[in-house]
């Protein structure tokens, strides 16, 4: 209410005090407020320097912007396996890719980690290997603010050259639609807050003329309008103060699913003992019988009974987009045998305790 009376809307106070506060709870020197994560992808990409006929890999089981980011940047596109237990991007398959990858002088400039459900991927590893081989890393933990990677809050970018959230309603904390950036190095942050702005400043140290009007102002860059509001950034602040309510939360709805489905024919969702997940979703896996898939018959029951479960993620490289691209199902069998075997349990921060029984009791009388 206070920045609807203020006289910023947008391009106000609220921004950088929304940025600050997340740069302060993720422990990272830089935040950039951007209109969603996609666009957060986006100008990490352009910020890192990719372009046309560079390369980006990620993980085939996400959502499809950690593939477009590239594609928007006119470089291509491919994928890494995942691993499968955490079935984040599986460092070993990585490390066999880059070593093909050098043999044919195809390196990409750019991986994207995925923190899938806001669990972190295997970043001591996956940093490592962009040392030896010479690429940067983006961490995509669009599901994952609040979760933790080895005592750190993800975020710190130790392991990353850039880290992007999302506040999409679905996401951890929300504020309608929006994104950030976290990064180490003010010159990134500087270059993500000029293209997040059409590539337009009036800084007076960055302009090409001495002594400017007040009025002067100078576009040096193509940049976009992917501007957060001030409102969204008020409602951002007002969020992240109840973030650790929110996610203790989420951790008590996964612990009572892991205590009440433990002795059912599934696979609970792994917790690598480094990491703390932030729980954004809760997959569990219903291994193939032979070749029968009980997944969709199990959806389509719990759909009956108005349990609104989910598939996180039909891989990205089975879309038809990818496969005009030349993908072919197949190319990455880990990613398409959890694609048959997953279930997203419903898992936000209302669900109720009663509500949270039935659906236990609904998956126990379905799979019996
Ligand atoms: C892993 C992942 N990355 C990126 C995005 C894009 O986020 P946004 O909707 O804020 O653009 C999403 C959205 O669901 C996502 O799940």
């Amino acid at each position: 209410v206070k920045v609807l009376r203020s006289p910023w809307l947008t391009q106000g106070p609220a921004i950088a005090e929304f940025e600050q506060a997340v740069a302060g709870k993720v422990g990272c020197p830089h935040a950039v407020a951007v209109c969603n994560a996609t666009a957060a992808l986006h100008l990490s990409c352009l910020a890192l320097g990719l372009g046309k006929g560079e390369r980006l890999w990620t993980s085939p089981i996400s959502f499809v912007a950690s593939a477009n980011c590239g594609l928007y940047c006119g470089a291509e596109v491919d994928f890494v396996d995942i691993d499968p237990h955490t079935y984040n991007l599986s460092p070993i398959a990585l490390e066999e890719k880059l070593k093909r990858a050098a043999r044919r002088n195809r390196l990409p400039k750019i991986v994207v980690a995925v923190h899938l459900a806001g669990q972190s991927c295997a970043m001591k590893r996956i940093f490592e290997l962009s040392q030896e081989f010479g690429f940067r890393v983006i961490e995509d933990a669009a599901h994952a603010i609040g979760g933790s990677y080895r005592d750190q809050p993800i975020g710190t970018c130790k392991y990353s050259d850039a880290t992007v959230f999302s506040f999409h309603p679905v996401k951890i904390i929300t504020t309608g639609e929006g994104g950030m950036i976290t990064v180490k190095q003010r010159r990134i942050a500087d270059k993500l807050r000029l293209l997040r702005s059409h590539g337009i400043t009036r800084d007076p140290v960055r302009l090409s003329v001495h002594q400017p009007e007040s009025w002067y102002y100078e576009q040096q860059e193509l940049g976009f309008n992917y501007r957060l509001t001030d409102l969204q950034a008020a409602l951002g602040y007002s969020q992240l103060g109840r973030i650790e309510q929110f996610l203790a939360k989420r951790r008590r709805i996964a612990r009572r699913y892991n205590e009440a489905l433990h002795d059912l024919d599934l696979v609970l969702p792994f917790q690598d003992p480094q990491t703390q997940s932030a729980w954004h979703l809760y997959l569990i896996r219903l291994p193939e019988r032979g070749k029968t898939s009980r997944r969709n018959r199990v959806i389509k029951e719990l759909h009956r009974r108005e349990i609104m479960a989910n598939v996180h993620y039909i891989p990205i490289h089975t879309q038809p987009f990818y496969q005009n691209l030349g993908f072919r199902a197949r190319d990455f069998p880990e990613a398409e045998q959890y694609f048959r075997e997953v279930i997203s349990l419903p898992m936000f921060y209302t669900l109720s305790r009663s509500e949270q029984q039935f659906i236990v009791q609904s998956l126990r009388e379905i799979l019996a």
